[in-house]
């Protein structure tokens, strides 16, 4: 028996029963975000492309197709294979996809379902040409460019303009458009900074694209924006698409910048010890994502103390009934690299577990490997 069929065996049981630390998805509360960003999303000129690094799950990615978002976005070409040989016939990966192994995995999905890249050298431009011409299928693309993260992307107008003109010429690639991710406004906490940085990233691409129409190449898509940025990227009249994602959970993080979406997504731990005040939990930052932030308690009064690699200490008052055995949920401080730790979600609904879901494409290269898409050593 697999480890997800094994895991099977937890459904009708109730959500504090999972071996610990698990990976806990309130659906309920995952419909109500997927309505919730919907809602929101309607009264704005772009349209939204979930990003799906978020969650790995084409299950999770069909639901917010049906509430409307055009396509999924992914980070890697792995996530792209799930979400495409599941079935889901659009996705725009938004990184580079360099070398031999994912140049032809993505000429293979493009022969499958719509499929969109971004790129930032002539080198992988080349080279995805050529794994497209070889598979016979076309890959497009968007020209990734540096809206002040200082990441990916092309750093100046003219070699984006450039770039933009050998894709025109290279057979097996269409080009889309432009990709300008405006990360470093994410870190921003302070609202009204945020709305000057984001504009500013903002003129920067849009530069691109009137330098783009000036040499006759219109751009169909203009991506950018995150759960941080969703409303002010998506009130851009010019801005095509939206690349959010991590409302579908919330997290510690990304609920600091936005409020008004539910906690879908918990890490059920349980209490090894407690000695007074501080409680000793068995879910450690190799449990749960602590990026940007540290993870916390949901419905109990309880503050976190700190984070080690397999214990997480919280600090509960004298009151507090915690004690040796009992479950407690926390909050990701950070949730994309919180679900990338584990292979399933207990998937809960009215307190109990209801399903299973694999979580799927972590493992990177191996992934390939997997996929016999390359060769094991
Ligand atoms: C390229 C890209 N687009 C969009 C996002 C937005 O994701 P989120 O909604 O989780 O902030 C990210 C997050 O890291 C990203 O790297």
């Amino acid at each position: 028996m697999d480890r997800l069929q094994n895991a099977r065996q937890m459904i009708g049981r109730a959500r504090d029963e999972p071996a610990t630390p698990a990976l806990i998805l309130d659906l309920h509360a995952v419909e109500r975000n997927i309505a919730e960003m919907a809602r929101r999303m309607a009264g704005l000129p772009a349209a939204l492309r979930p990003h799906a690094k978020i969650h790995k799950s084409p299950i999770l990615g069909q639901m917010q197709l049906d509430a409307g978002a055009i396509g999924l976005t992914t980070a890697t070409v792995w996530e792209a294979s799930a979400m495409v040989d599941a079935g889901l016939t659009d996705v725009l990966i938004a990184n580079q996809a360099v070398g031999p192994v994912k140049a032809a995995e993505l000429a293979r999905l493009a022969g499958l379902a719509r499929v969109i890249v971004a790129v930032e050298s002539a080198r992988n431009a080349t080279e995805l040409s050529e794994a497209a011409a070889s598979a016979g299928s076309e890959i497009g693309v968007v020209v990734e460019f540096d809206v002040g993260l200082h990441r990916a992307g092309v750093r100046t107008v003219p070699e984006a303009v450039d770039l933009a003109n050998l894709i025109g010429r290279l057979r097996g690639l269409r080009l889309r458009g432009v990709l300008g991710y405006e990360g470093h406004c994410m870190l921003e906490p302070d609202r009204a900074l945020r709305v000057t940085k984001q504009g500013k990233a903002m003129t920067h691409l849009f530069e691109v694209v009137d330098h783009l129409a000036a040499d006759g190449i219109e751009c169909e898509i203009v991506s950018a924006g995150g759960t941080g940025t969703y409303d002010l990227i998506a009130a851009h009249p010019r801005v095509t698409e939206l690349q959010a994602g991590s409302y579908v959970f919330m997290d510690a993080f990304h609920g600091s910048l936005i409020p008004g979406f539910d906690v879908a997504l918990t890490v059920l731990a349980t209490v090894m010890g407690r000695h007074g005040d501080r409680v000793i939990l068995d879910a450690g930052r190799k449990g749960v994502g602590i990026d940007l932030m540290l993870p916390s308690p949901v419905g109990i009064e309880a503050t976190t103390a700190f984070v080690d690699e397999e214990h997480t200490g919280i600090d509960v008052p004298a009151s507090s009934p915690l004690r040796y055995g009992d479950t407690v949920e926390l909050m990701a401080g950070y949730g994309p690299t919180t679900v990338n730790l584990y292979g399933r979600y207990h998937v809960i609904e009215g307190g109990v577990v209801t399903d299973i879901w694999p979580v799927m494409a972590r493992y990177g290269s191996d992934t390939a490997v997997e996929k016999g898409a390359g060769t094991r050593v």
